[in-house]
This record gives structure tokens, sequence and C-alpha cells, in this order.
């Protein structure tokens, strides 16, 4: 498992803000939406692309365009959604997958309680987005039902994760797939709720309020 910490100044000024408890949904839905699209910008670094002949108004010559098949963008419901329109503004032509995930508060295991995604993942780049990697259950059972239809490239891209999550992840991933996790930090610990600390609060109540 790889794991991409963005270390830029904008990133930490927006993810401040949206820590920042008076920070209201409006706001926090647009800050998500734009540090999203900025760690879209390293997910993608290693996006699949093919050679491609053009001319310009000068001469002939040779560029780059996304490669077959598509990349698949799924974000974990509910959470994730407030992360979608981010990534695609730079992954226009991608298709989008949806994972319907909760965690039971009790037991804190991962639920899927809905799923729309291709049945063949063979060779596609599947980004999964879920902003808080606390425990780290949810983003495995993601992460275990891709592999299961035959993807082998994932990443993860996540507002904040927890030192407990990272490490529940790389142990279940183990050399099974290429996975990679683009994070805008890795706070210090969960709490006793199993909450990111300091975090941000609840990520889908925020987006959404408290339904
Ligand atoms: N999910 C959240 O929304 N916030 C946390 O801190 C942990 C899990």
């Amino acid at each position: 498992m790889r794991l991409h910490v963005a270390d830029h100044p904008l990133v930490a000024h927006k993810l401040t803000v949206l820590r920042d408890v008076h920070t209201a949904s409006p706001t926090f839905r647009l800050l998500v939406d734009e540090l999203v699209t900025l760690l879209a910008y390293e997910a993608t670094r290693e996006v699949h692309v093919e050679s491609v002949d053009i001319v310009t108004p000068v001469t002939a010559t040779t560029g780059v365009k996304l490669a077959d098949p598509r990349p698949l963008v799924v974000p974990i419901l509910r959470a994730g959604l407030g992360m979608l329109d981010g990534m695609t503004r730079l992954l226009p032509t991608a298709e989008v997958g949806f994972l319907g995930m909760q965690r039971d508060e009790e037991t804190l295991e991962a639920i899927t309680y809905a799923n729309r995604l291709p049945d063949d993942l063979s060779g596609r780049q599947c980004f999964l987005l879920d902003p808080m990697l606390a425990t780290g259950g949810t983003l495995v059972a993601a992460i275990d039902f891709l592999l299961a239809r035959g993807a082998r490239d994932v990443t993860a891209v996540c507002l904040l994760a927890a030192p407990e999550g990272l490490a529940v992840v790389e142990a279940a991933v183990g050399d099974r797939a290429d996975v990679s996790i683009v994070v805008a930090a890795v706070d210090e610990r969960l709490n006793d709720k199993a909450y990111i600390v300091p975090g941000l609060g609840d990520a889908g109540d925020r987006l959404y309020g408290v339904v």
C-alpha cells in the first residue's frame, strides 16, 4: 500500500476551515469539493494514458489521451457523494459506480447496503472516494468488493486518515493489489467512539445534516 499525504499550503488552509466547528454546511460542501479537486490531481498521477497523433496549427505532433478502459470513480455513500464532483471535474470521462456502506455503530463493522458497479473490473483503474479513513473497516470492505470483481489497481481518496485505520488497510490488502491512499492529512488517533482526532466530526452530517 502506498500513502500520499498532500503537502500544500492551500490544502492545509482549506482543511483548517473544514475542521472548524463553526463552518456551516454550504461552506463545508464547497471546501470538500475544492479539496478533492486538489487531491484528485495527486491521485491521478499514474492514470493510464496512450499516445495520440494530433496536428497543431503549426505542425503534426504526438500527445497523450486517457486510455481505455476508462477509470472508474466510486463514491462510498453517503459522505463520499460530497466528493464526486470534485473528482469528476478532473476526470470528466470517468465512469461512476456506487457503493452504499454503513458502519454498525455497535460493532463498528462495515455493512454494504447497495452497490452499482460493473461486474468485471479487470484492467480498470478504480478511485474510491471516502472522506474519513477512521477504523479502516469501510475502506477494506470496499477494496475487497472491487478486488472480488477483478480490480487490481485501486486508489482511495480521503480527506483525513487515522494511523490506526491506515495500519488496518495495509494489513488487509497485503500484496493482493496495487492500492494507494491519497489524503489531505493523517491525524493523531481515533477516540473511543472511533472518531478521528482532531478530525472534523461526522463528515456525512456536516455535508448533509443529521438525517
Ligand atoms: N466518520 C466520520 O464521519 N468522522 C470520523 O471522525 C470518523 C468516521
